[in-house]
């Protein structure tokens, strides 16, 4: 290892390779630490801190913005993580701003669907918390409903809300991005449902199903749970069969996130640039500063075969996928379907086995 961090800080020969963690059941389970995961990152850095190794984080989870995200991921596992090592489900949406900037979209899911959206360009959001307020009843089961949701300012009776919220009534819902996972699947398929069947005007006639766009597609995932939970793929089905049965045409949309060959060539870019920007900072020769620096291999740490390994299996060369034991998976074998080219028990596992490999 002290091999690498003389070539790199001050012989200006870059890492030939990089490396993608998968979060949820491998560096994390909900908020805890697994699999010595401090530890194996923390390997990837010089003792004084800066970044040796190239690495991000590639997750298909979110509902932070990704800076706040990292700086999460900093706390926990104590060390220095910056928003360009952290790739999550919805960080592809930005690309659409082009064509719904100063429409009405709606964003779905837990923590800060509707922020996520803003910082990415997208002019006009509303969370579907926002948006469902606008409608008297529209959900006759919120009163029954134990929890309390943040009150928006436009909900109270004054003119000023009451013109608010007939305003956005008005408008015709453009678009919805499902930013992570719901929070009240009863209320957001009802509330969602009133939106794609009438062209984005609840209440209304039917009309033509506006555009629905799914951060990712992962059916389960490791949480703090011995046994995986539904994820946001469990409740684009549960949509999906409901829709279908109340709508003459079947429920059009488009997933994002892992295991879509885009996710991982644009890991590749972003660890690419990622070396560059750590030569810059490192003062070396101008030559290397220039453009983005070629990565030989790639690795892929996951813990979920049909996404992670599935993932890197079709992005094919120049990644290499490591299976680990501590979240979806728990065989003793590769799996039969998506076999990694590595199965290890613990990320720690998987780290040591490139840093011996590569250096
Ligand atoms: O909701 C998050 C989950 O679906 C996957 O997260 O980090 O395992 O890609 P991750
Ligand atoms: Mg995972």
């Amino acid at each position: 290892l002290s091999a690498i961090s003389r070539s790199f800080s001050s012989q200006s020969t870059p890492p030939s390779f990089g490396i993608a963690f998968d979060i949820d059941g491998v560096v994390l389970r909900s908020e805890a630490p697994i699999g010595g995961s401090p530890h194996a990152l923390r390997r990837l850095y010089e003792d004084s801190g800066a970044l040796k190794i190239p690495y991000i984080f590639l997750t298909n989870g979110g509902g932070f913005r990704e800076s706040v995200r990292a700086l999460e991921l900093s706390e926990l596992l104590g060390l220095n993580i910056s928003p360009s090592q952290v790739v999550q489900g919805h960080s592809p949406f930005k690309q659409l701003v082009g064509r719904f900037e100063n429409e009405l979209v709606i964003a779905v899911g837990k923590g800060e669907p509707a922020t996520v959206m803003s910082e990415y360009g997208f002019k006009n959001v509303l969370s579907i918390d926002d948006y469902a307020l606008c409608f008297d009843n529209i959900d006759p089961l919120a009163p029954y409903k134990k929890w309390t949701t943040k009150q928006v300012s436009y909900q109270s009776s004054n003119t000023k809300a009451t013109d608010l919220r007939e305003n956005i009534r008005s408008q015709r819902v453009q678009a919805v991005f499902i930013v992570s996972d719901s929070v009240d699947w009863s209320r957001d398929i009802q509330v969602l449902c009133d939106i794609l069947r009438t062209g984005g005007l609840p209440g209304r006639e039917v009309g033509h199903q506006p555009p629905l766009y799914f951060a990712h597609d992962d059916l389960a995932y490791q949480a703090a749970f011995p046994s995986e939970r539904f994820g946001m793929g469990a409740f684009r089905i549960a949509l999906e069969a409901v829709f279908n049965r109340i709508h003459p045409l079947a429920l059009k949309y488009t997933t994002y996130g892992k295991p879509n060959p885009s996710v991982f060539k644009n890991a590749e870019t972003l660890l690419e640039q990622l070396v560059s920007s750590m030569h810059r900072n490192a003062h070396v020769a101008d030559h290397i500063n220039t453009g983005t620096h070629h990565l030989k291999r790639l690795y892929m740490i996951g813990d979920n075969p049909s996404v992670d390994i599935c993932g890197a299996r079709k992005a094919g060369h120049p990644w290499f996928s490591i299976l680990t034991r501590t979240g979806v998976f728990k065989g003793k074998e590769n799996h039969p379907k998506f076999p990694a080219d590595l199965v290890v028990d613990t990320v720690e596992e998987a780290v040591d086995y490139i840093l011996r490999k590569e250096c």
